[in-house]
């Protein structure tokens, strides 16, 4: 099939070089035209594993292209998938305009039946939007409509394209339906067809339940160590369940990023806009933002203070196995121990240029986890990096001034560093 994939962030990108690698040929089309003369020359835009090979090898078979211009290729595509973002607006509701503005540049091109699939997340009644934006510009009868959310994560995206746990198809329309189904051939997973509707709101509720386990377990550990209770313990037995499951159950800082603070946000507020108050998701951001404040007082009580002290901060994204610092606890962290007068130097993987970029230039960065360490007197573990737990937590203690670590992600082994003479902080450890 010939594919044209609007909007070339994670979504986009994994999407376009997933279909192409399945054998259908892919336009990218881009407002930002750096962004596409980036990926023209085979340059990633951004940290994904996986992706700077696969692009090369989808660029080399001729299977993708990039372009800032959708009236050049949607002439000759049979679909389009639309992967826009749809930030908060400045009332919290999810702002469409991305959206709007590509699928008008569709209307206004198409002259020729086009299966459209929207993946951005979208709250309920957008595709009725769109169909209604179709017909008044006259393209109603070209047009078919597909709501197919996007499931993948950022760090795993390919992975997730290739393997997700379902693809979820919303249209009231039988060939709609196979259509999406026949372009999805060669992704082994569990289809679920139904409504426009359903289809948005699934999205939105798989994203929000998630932050739900996320701010119920952060509320557990916070009782753990009021009774002298162990959160990993409790997260074991919680696990074991196959009711519960045992995903989504780190407590630390909570949850951040581009997609659950928007999307419990936005859902909260749909909710109360059609009339329903979904109390349980306000305590879900509460206890979410809370989280971040009580690890910073967490450390300031330990330390009595931080004015004028050194601490070193290992990571900066929102979250392991990404660049991205959108919504990152982490920098939240920073920004409130710097506002106190803390001195701090930090090191990440991936995410040094967009942190820097987003943190007071006061922030040191440093050039690897050690070197953070020195003259530190506490170190902060803010972002869950596999290669953290790889450190020699030897060499840090010789950096470190004072033996003291704050694991606001509860990735270290608190046992191994007490014994070589750390002070160990995690989350919910009470005993
Ligand atoms: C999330 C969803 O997991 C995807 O299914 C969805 O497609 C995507 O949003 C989206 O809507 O586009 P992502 O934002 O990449 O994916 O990140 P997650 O891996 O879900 O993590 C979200 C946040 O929760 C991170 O800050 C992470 O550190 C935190 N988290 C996760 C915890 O605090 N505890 C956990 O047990 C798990």
């Amino acid at each position: 099939m010939n594919l044209v994939v609007v909007g070339c962030g994670y979504v986009g990108l994994a999407n376009a070089l997933g279909f192409a690698k399945l054998g259908h040929r892919v336009a990218c089309v881009d407002v930002d035209a750096g962004k596409v003369a980036k990926l023209d020359v085979g340059k990633m835009p951004f940290f994904e594993p996986g992706m700077p090979e696969l692009l090369r090898q989808m660029q080399e078979a001729g299977r993708v292209v990039f372009t800032g211009d959708l009236g050049s290729v949607i002439g000759t595509a049979e679909a389009a998938l639309v992967c826009v973002g749809t930030p908060p607006g400045e009332d919290g509701a999810p702002d469409l305009s991305q959206l709007f503005a590509a699928t008008d540049e569709v209307a206004r091109h198409l002259s020729h039946q086009l299966l459209l699939m929207v993946k951005s997340t979208v709250p309920c009644g957008t595709a009725a939007a769109l169909r209604e934006r179709f017909d008044a510009a006259g393209k109603g009868d070209l047009v078919r409509l597909a709501s197919v959310p996007e499931f993948l994560r950022e760090g795993r995206a390919l992975a997730d394209f290739f393997r997700p746990d379902r693809v979820v198809v919303g249209s009231d329309d039988g060939e709609v339906r196979a259509q999406v189904d026949s372009l999805h051939a060669g992704i082994e997973a569990p289809r679920f067809f139904m409504g426009h509707e359903s289809a948005e709101l699934a999205k939105y509720a798989a994203n929000a339940f998630l932050a739900t386990k996320i701010s119920f377990i952060n509320e557990i550990a916070d009782l753990c160590e009021r009774v002298g209770a162990d959160v990993r313990d409790v997260e074991d037995v919680l696990g074991s369940d196959p009711r519960i499951g045992a995903a989504f159950l780190q407590p630390g800082l909570g949850y951040g990023g581009s997609c659950f603070p928007k999307d419990v946000g936005a859902l909260h507020r749909l909710a109360g806009a059609s009339g329903h108050d979904f109390r349980l998701l306000g305590a879900v951001i509460e206890v979410n933002n809370r989280q971040r404040e009580r690890f910073v007082q967490k450390v300031v009580r330990a330390l009595g203070g931080v004015k004028g002290r050194r601490l070193a901060a290992w990571g900066l994204a929102f979250k392991g196995g990404t660049g991205d610092v959108r919504q990152s606890a982490a920098l939240d962290v920073i920004r409130a121990l710097y506002a106190q007068g803390a001195e701090i130097v930090a090191y990440d993987p991936q995410a040094i240029p967009a942190a820097a970029e987003a943190l007071p230039d006061g922030v040191i960065m440093a050039p690897t986890a050690v070197d953070a360490c020195d003259g530190a007197e506490a170190l902060l573990v803010l972002t869950d990096w596999p290669e953290f737990q790889e450190v020699s937590f030897d060499v840090v203690r010789d950096r470190l001034v004072e033996p003291r670590v704050f694991d606001g992600r509860n990735i270290l082994d608190a046992a191994a560093l007490r014994k070589r003479g750390f002070q160990y902080y995690g989350t919910g450890f009470g005993a």
